[in-house]
């Protein structure tokens, strides 16, 4: 019998997945409601779908042929919306496939990045593909990150630091004078702003006086297009035309680059959906503010963390997952009586806070 684990990379066969959410059957099936009945708000995904126009746009679209390579098109769609220029503008197939491309360009097995836990998982899973040492810094109790640590933490081996703002799951932004005093360290510094356009603030503009700034941004939560996989890339020329080097040629497909580019002739109709969202936020926010016995962290997203202090976090969890309604939990030790609730349609958050009132008893 051929033994095939001594072809792999030791950290590789030792390597634990990383975690995705289930599609609608699976969850259907666990939960015994109907397909029609269950509510997703465990991805931050934007339940409003893409503006309307796209699907004719891809119908009408050759699909026969392979995409742009250089993604000339889309590029200059991003540089109107960005005021950004072109060499500074790379797609990616979601903001995922950018970090993957962003490990493969600096780090190497021994090396390490910095990551401020509790973020978003991708780099902590990017690092572990390669090899790499993670040195966690973990955010203070406002989820602000640790400057004194980060700066501690830095080496010869440090490749990258990763920064989410604002940071999923806690929703806190990055504070400017926190990234200007790591971007002095003169190492990569990541800046995912997957969650810009709920934020409506951006450290973009630093992208030009600091060479060691990558900025990344996404299609997925704003624009209603998970499902298409479309993000990008805002650095200096230089890393964008590393990044375009090594890339897979076709990595954005044709139906994702016409959805990116049709959303951008417009925004504004896909900023209103944003607006509703955020205005849902509120609402249930404040809503809750009222509950005794839990805690909610302000979030710059399309998502709220909240604090289960006189409740079960894992009963509030099966109990809302009862009704349809799956919402984020965690399995860290700092998180465990938390859960990350996305913000859903208008009708979907009544449901929510209707069915939540009713299992903590308001
Ligand atoms: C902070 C952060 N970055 C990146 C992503 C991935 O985004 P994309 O769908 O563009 O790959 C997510 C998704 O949840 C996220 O929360």
């Amino acid at each position: 019998m051929l033994d095939l684990d001594k072809f792999y990379n030791k950290h590789i066969q030792e390597i634990q997945p990383y975690i995705p959410v289930d599609p609608t059957e699976e969850l259907v099936k666990s939960s015994g409601v109907k397909s029609q009945d269950v509510i997703r708000l465990n991805a931050n995904e934007n339940p409003y779908g893409p503006v309307e126009g796209i699907l004719n746009e891809i119908k009408t679209s050759d699909l026969s042929i392979y995409p742009d390579s250089l993604q000339r098109k889309l590029r200059s769609s991003l540089e109107n919306y960005t005021g950004m220029n072109f060499s500074e503008l790379v797609a990616g197939a979601g903001s995922d496939e950018l970090i993957d491309l962003l490990f493969r360009s600096f780090v190497s097995v021994g090396d390490s990045i910095i990551d401020c836990e509790p973020t978003f998982g991708m780099y902590n899973f990017g690092a572990r593909i390669i090899g790499a040492k993670i040195e966690s810094v973990p955010r203070n109790n406002t989820w602000d990150v640790d400057i004194v640590g980060i700066l501690s933490k830095v080496t010869p081996n440090t490749k990258m630091i990763f920064l989410a703002s604002p940071n999923n799951p806690t929703g806190n932004l990055l504070n400017e004078k926190d990234l200007l005093e790591i971007l002095k360290t003169r190492i990569i510094v990541v800046v995912d702003e997957t969650y810009f356009e709920f934020a409506g603030v951006s450290l973009a503009k630093y992208v030009r006086e600091y060479p060691n700034l990558i900025i990344l941004r996404s299609f997925s939560k704003w624009a209603g297009i998970a499902g298409l996989r479309i993000g990008y890339m805002i650095s200096n020329s230089k890393i964008i035309e590393n990044i375009i080097k090594i890339k897979q040629p076709y990595n954005i497909n044709v139906a994702a680059e016409i959805a990116a580019i049709t959303i951008l002739s417009n925004p504004e109709l896909s900023l209103e959906k944003v607006g509703i969202m955020l205005k849902d936020k509120r609402k249930f926010e404040s809503e809750l503010s009222k509950v005794k016995g839990i805690k909610l962290f302000p979030s710059m997203g399309n998502f709220v963390l909240i604090e289960f202090l006189d409740f079960n976090s894992t009963d509030v969890y099966n109990e809302l997952a009862s009704n349809g309604i799956f919402v984020r939990k965690f399995s860290d030790t700092k998180l465990r009586k938390m859960l990350r609730f996305s913000i859903g349609t208008t009708n979907q958050m009544e449901i929510l806070i209707s069915i939540l009132k009713k299992i903590l008893k308001v």
